[in-house]
C-alpha cells in the first residue's frame, strides 16, 4: 500500500530528524493519558499537515495531491482522479485517541469535513454497464468534486513496541489490520462536468441525482472510496510512528514490551 512506501522512504531521513527540535518540544504522555495522547496526535498532524517537517523536505501533506489514483466501483466503473487535491485532514477534529499496549491495539475516533477535487476521468469498460445501456459506454473527462462534511471515523489499530537495529523502540502501527468504522454526520455533495453516456452530456441530471441520493449512493458505493481516503489519512499518521521513537512522546519504559 501507498503509506507503507512513503514509511520505508522516510526511515532513511530518520536521524536528522532527530536534530531537528521537532521531537524535542513533543508533549509527553503517560500511556493510560487518553487525554494527553489525543493532544499530543492532534498537534503532530496538525503540525505535519500545516508546515511538513522542513528541515527534512517533506512538504505540508494537506492538500494532499493525488496523481492517477483510481477508485474502481463494483469492478464496473473506474473513477480516476489524475490530478487532484484532497484537503482537510489537518483539520479534523480529534475526538479521541488511546493505546493500550497490553492489547496492542489503539483506538481513535475524530469528525473530518474533506473535500476531493481535480481533473478525474472515468472509464467503464465491463459488459454489464454496456448491457444495461444497450451498448453504450458511460466515460467522463473533466473536473470533479466530493466534499464530505462530518464524516465520522472510528479506528482500532493493532500495534506493537518494535525495537530497531538503531536500539529505538517504535510504535509500529499494523496497517493491514486497521479496523474502522464510519457514518456520515453530514452531507455527502459531488460535482462533475463532462460526463457522456455514449454521445450524450448527462452530467447534469446525473450529478443532480447523485446529490438527492447521497445516502444511498455512498452506502452502496461509498466503501471503496472510504477505503482509498483512508489510506492517505495513515501516511499522516505514519510520518509521524515510524519516523519517530516513542521515547519522544511517551513517558513510560516500553522496553519490557519491546520486539523485534
Ligand atoms: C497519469 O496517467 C496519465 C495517463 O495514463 C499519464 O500520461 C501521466 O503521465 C500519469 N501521471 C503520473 C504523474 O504518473
Ligand atoms: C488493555 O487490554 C487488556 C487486555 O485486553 C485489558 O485487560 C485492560 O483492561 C486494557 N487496559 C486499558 C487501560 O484499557
Ligand atoms: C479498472 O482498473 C483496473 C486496474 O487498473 C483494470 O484492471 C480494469 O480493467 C479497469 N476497469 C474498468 C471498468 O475500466
Amino acid at each position: 500500500m501507498i503509506f507503507k512506501k512513503v514509511a520505508v522512504l522516510f526511515t532513511f531521513v530518520f536521524f536528522v530528524f532527530c536534530d531537528a527540535g521537532f521531537v524535542d518540544n513533543l508533549p509527553k504522555c503517560h500511556l493510560k493519558d487518553n487525554e494527553c495522547l489525543r493532544d499530543l496526535y492532534e498537534s503532530v498532524i496538525r503540525d505535519i499537515g500545516k508546515h511538513g517537517i522542513p528541515d527534512l523536505n517533506i512538504p505540508p501533506v494537506d492538500p494532499i495531491r493525488l496523481t492517477n489514483v483510481t477508485v474502481s466501483v463494483l469492478n464496473v466503473v473506474n473513477i480516476t482522479m489524475i490530478e487532484g487535491v484532497a484537503k482537510g485532514i489537518k483539520d479534523c477534529l480529534f475526538e479521541k485517541f488511546s493505546i493500550n499496549i497490553t492489547s496492542e491495539i489503539g483506538h481513535q475516533e475524530n469528525t473530518c469535513d474533506l473535500t476531493i477535487k481535480g481533473h478525474y476521468k472515468v472509464d467503464t469498460t465491463s459488459s454489464l454497464a454496456e448491457n444495461l445501456l444497450g451498448g453504450m459506454s458511460v466515460h467522463g473527462d473533466g473536473n470533479g468534486k466530493v466534499k464530505i462534511d462530518k464524516l465520522h471515523l472510528k479506528f482500532d489499530f493493532p500495534f506493537y513496541a518494535q525495537r530497531r537495529d538503531d536500539g529505538e523502540i517504535y510504535i509500529k502501527c499494523i496497517y493491514d489490520l486497521i479496523k474502522y468504522d464510519y457514518e456520515f454526520g453530514g452531507k455527502v455533495s459531488f460535482f462533475a462536468d463532462n460526463l457522456y453516456v455514449g454521445e450524450q452530456e448527462i452530467s447534469t441530471p446525473i450529478i443532480a441525482m447523485l446529490n438527492e441520493n447521497w445516502r444511498f449512493v455512498m452506502s452502496g458505493f461509498g466503501q471503496p472510496f472510504v477505503d482509498k481516503a483512508m489510506e492517505f489519512y495513515f501516511r499522516f499518521a505514519g510520518y509521524f510512528f515510524d519516523n519517530v521513537p516513542a521515547r519522544y512522546y511517551i513517558i513510560d519504559d516500553l522496553s519490557p514490551y519491546a520486539k523485534p
